[in-house]
């Protein structure tokens, strides 16, 4: 409690500066190639490295044996056969492949990673791979001036992770998130360099408490795991997309969303009663503001019991989801992994005599509380067990649910460690190892059992998942939201960044609670976070037990009207956004991507917090503080166009724009196309017209992008049942040629033709579309 105070500033806590001593791997005493590895035996230590493609390398250090390979718990990605060039001389190794050179010094170990041009990626020098007695493991590497660090995961703060110290121990953080608050929910030990243009990640696949540390030290970087062996990937980009294909190549995509789930989410801690949630469901439709989810926390159930309804409160959810799909709208239930302590309780009973919760090392069962009270916890390292989880979900999905929230997965239990007691010994598919080494994939495989049970019991529908906990390789299972932020503007501003660096994790499909959770929210601060919350990959208004309701028409006519336009054109946007998770499916891209991710080459995209891009050329530039209706925003190379009122701005300088409060600004690249839908009604939401819009460019320029459609629905899109649509345009000064260039898959969609309108012609410029000479209303056929 002290802690609270100015005691925690106490002249007599001075802690000490001194810094931990390692023991240095030493010098290397022997060497030698099998087929796939390089093994390296040094004085003090361990070291094998394989290459997992031209532009992937893997290093395992570890102080006692010979590096186990075996242990990941994320990665999918088999090594590829790579060519290597092995030279050795006195006082190196060296391995090339066509993209990369490793120079393992042998006196005393020391690896550098260049590029092929001899950019050094990574370095060690007077420090690098080191250990500790009591099993903590660590690499020093050399740190550039020039360097910029994205990624992580889930951190608050700025943008650019420079000059930060991270941990990863997956934490449920109530206390407001500051921008020191860490760790948070999530543990994605992975980050991208970008240095002079050329973007590196490391990715360190260690699943003890972990640190990051790019602050202590001048000219040095460190990663550090209290436990386990030092395990990380260098992925060489060196753009910063490549950099990501890389990652997601090791740690998965995430599958194709239903088009619902990345609708509009209306969501309350709690919707207490079914006359709540019709009363909810009926104001969306009566006053014709578009929403695809209604969530349920934990009110719904039979007190918390998970895989339960409360029968006062909900006497019949079967017809409640029925009556609710009627009018367009789906019911996410949530489903915390605390098991009430209940002997008569089934799932609890079951869990107990099929020995499926996690124990001690001695037999008896692990209790905490959570919401249930005293409860039981799933041990979901184990596969028989995250089966057994996973049939339970036919309880919601029987009654026709197709998405299902988790939360508290850190695990997190009230006690003063937020979490299960560390010396818990996981069963872990018969690798036995305590909740110290697992605790930051608990989420992650509660993930794992939940989307891979739904997706068995909705046959052939597509599942979806909110999450709060993960580890790297997430975004297989699961949408991750930022947890419980606040109705504060400087939260709206921080989540930029959040979201921003989670895409560059690999995590595509995120977002915070839009309005803020907890603390009570303001009109305009609503407004102004529904304006970006349009255009964050995952979009949900969420709000806590005991805060003001934040529903969109909880402030008046006047705001009504503003949120409504934004909710709507979310669903306007929604052929371009569901475009771009095809993008996030199969090359691992996210939906809301900095600006550096396609300005590389430009300083000022490095640390710009405060606008995104969505996709390659669209960049928002929401308002982010109160009573502010004009901003500055920064638009790179090119020349761009106000999307609303078609106003041309030259790139490469800042800009002041205007922004009543009605007004997002939002900007699109001259050249290039975005595709836009049409909001109909809730219950049909998408309209039968499919736009493209096309932004005259008068330089040569050259943009290629892919359409991509299908049912929205299903898993058909496996069997070819989809349309994806290469699509070519080139702007001289005479003319927009626009071109399909390739067509594929069997997939029917409504419209049967693309309205095309070209914006921003002159006099001089023709439309040609297919070959054919057009005006600039027009449209192709499909
Ligand atoms: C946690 C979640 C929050 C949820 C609440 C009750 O605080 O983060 O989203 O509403 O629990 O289930």
């Amino acid at each position: 409690m002290l802690e609270d105070t100015s005691f925690a500033i106490h002249p007599g806590k001075k802690t000490s500066n001194e810094a931990i001593k390692y023991v240095d791997i030493g010098n290397v005493i022997e060497y030698k190639t099998t087929e796939q590895n390089y093994q390296f035996i040094s004085e003090h230590g361990y070291v094998t490295i394989s290459f997992f493609s031209d532009s992937i390398v893997r290093i395992v250090m570890n102080p006692w044996k010979i590096p186990d390979l075996t242990l990941s718990q994320t990665v999918v990605a088999a090594p590829k056969k790579v060519k290597i060039n092995e030279q050795e001389t006195n006082e190196a190794i060296i391995l090339q492949t066509t993209k990369m050179e490793l120079v393992v010094r042998k006196q005393p170990l020391r690896i550098t990673i260049k590029d092929v041009a001899g950019h050094v990626l990574e370095n060690e020098s007077e420090r690098g791979m080191a250990y500790r007695e009591n099993g903590e493991v660590i690499v020093f590497k050399d740190k550039d001036k020039q360097d910029h660090f994205y990624g992580f995961g889930e951190k608050s703060g700025y943008l650019d992770k420079c000059g930060e110290k991270y941990e990863m121990w997956n934490t449920d953080v109530y206390a407001p998130h500051n921008p020191e608050t860490d760790p948070l929910y999530q543990s994605i030990p992975y980050f991208m360099t970008l240095r002079d243009g050329r973007a590196h990640g490391v990715f360190f696949d260690n699943t003890f408490k972990t640190t990051f540390d790019l602050k202590s030290y001048e000219s040095t970087y460190s990663f550090h795991a209290e436990g386990g062996q030092l395990d990380y990937y260098v992925m060489t980009g060196p753009e910063p997309k490549s950099v990501l294909e890389q990652y997601t190549f090791l740690t998965g995509r995430m599958p194709l969303p239903a088009k619902w789930a990345i609708g509009y989410h209306q969501s309350r801690y709690s919707y207490e009663s079914e006359e709540e949630v019709r009363a909810l469901a009926k104001n969306f439709v009566e006053r014709d503001i578009p929403v695809d989810v209604i969530h349920l926390d934990i009110h719904y159930m039979d007190e918390y019991r998970v895989f339960t309804f409360d029968k006062k409160r909900f006497p019949n959810p079967e017809q409640l989801i029925i009556d609710l799909r009627e009018m367009g709208i789906r019911i996410v239930p949530i489903v915390d992994p605390g098991v009430k302590k209940d002997p008569e309780y089934s799932i609890y009973q079951e869990g107990v005599w099929q020995d499926n919760f996690c124990k001690y090392i001695e037999g008896n069962i692990y209790y905490g509380e959570v919401w249930p009270g005293v409860s039981a916890f799933p041990d979901f390292t184990e596969e028989r067990v995250r089966k057994w989880w996973g049939e339970q979900h036919a309880y919601y999905t029987n009654m026709g649910v197709e998405g299902i929230w988790n939360d508290m997965n850190e695990p997190a239990v009230f006690n003063e460690t937020k979490t299960m007691d560390t010396s818990v010994m996981h069963r872990n598919d018969g690798r036995p190892a305590t909740h110290r080494e697992l605790h930051n994939v608990y989420g992650y495989l509660m993930g794992k059992a939940t989307y891979e049970g739904m997706k068995s019991h909705l046959k052939g529908k597509r599942p979806f998942l909110l999450t709060r906990s993960g580890y790297a390789g997430i975004q297989r299972y699961a949408a991750v939201w930022t947890g419980d932020n606040r109705s504060f503007w400087e939260h709206l501003q921080m989540s930029l960044p959040m979201v921003m660096n989670l895409g560059l994790s690999g995590i595509a499909f995120t977002g915070p609670d839009v309005g803020g959770f907890a603390h009570d929210t303001n009109p305009e601060l609503l407004v102004r976070w529904m304006q970006i919350g349009a255009f964050t990959p995952y979009f949900r208004n969420h709000s806590a037990i005991g805060t003001r309701y934040q529903e969109p028409w909880m402030f008046g006519e006047k705001y009504e009207s503003i949120l409504k336009k934004y909710i709507q054109m979310r669903y306007e946007w929604m052929p371009q956004l569901y475009l771009l998770f095809y993008q996030a499916s199969g090359q691992g891209l996210p939906v809301m991507r900095p600006l550096l991710m396609e300005y590389p080459d430009d300083k000022k995209t490095y640390r710009l917090n405060d606008q995104v891009m969505i996709g390659d050329n669209v960049i928002v530039a929401p308002i982010l503080a109160p009573s502010v209706t004009d901003r500055v925003v920064y638009l790179p190379e090119g020349s761009w166009v106000d999307f609303v009122t078609e106003r041309e701005y030259e790139g490469n300088q800042v800009h002041i724009v205007h922004a009543e409060l009605d007004e997002l600004p939002i900007f699109i690249r001259k050249g290039t196309a975005i595709m836009q839908g049409q909001f109909v009604s809730n219950t049909e939401k998408q309209g039968k017209d499919l736009w493209m819009y096309v932004y005259a460019s008068q330089s040569n320029e050259e943009y290629r992008f892919t359409f991509y459609d299908d049912d929205g629905e299903t898993f058909s899109y496996e069997d070819g049942e989809y349309l994806k649509l290469d699509m070519q345009i080139i702007s001289s000064t005479k003319k927009v040629e626009i071109d399909i260039i390739a067509k594929e898959g069997t997939y029917q969609p409504k419209y049967n033709e693309i309205k095309v309108k070209v914006i921003g012609l002159t006099d001089e410029q023709n439309v040609i579309i297919n070959g054919v000479e057009r005006s600039n209303y027009s449209s192709i056929t499909i």
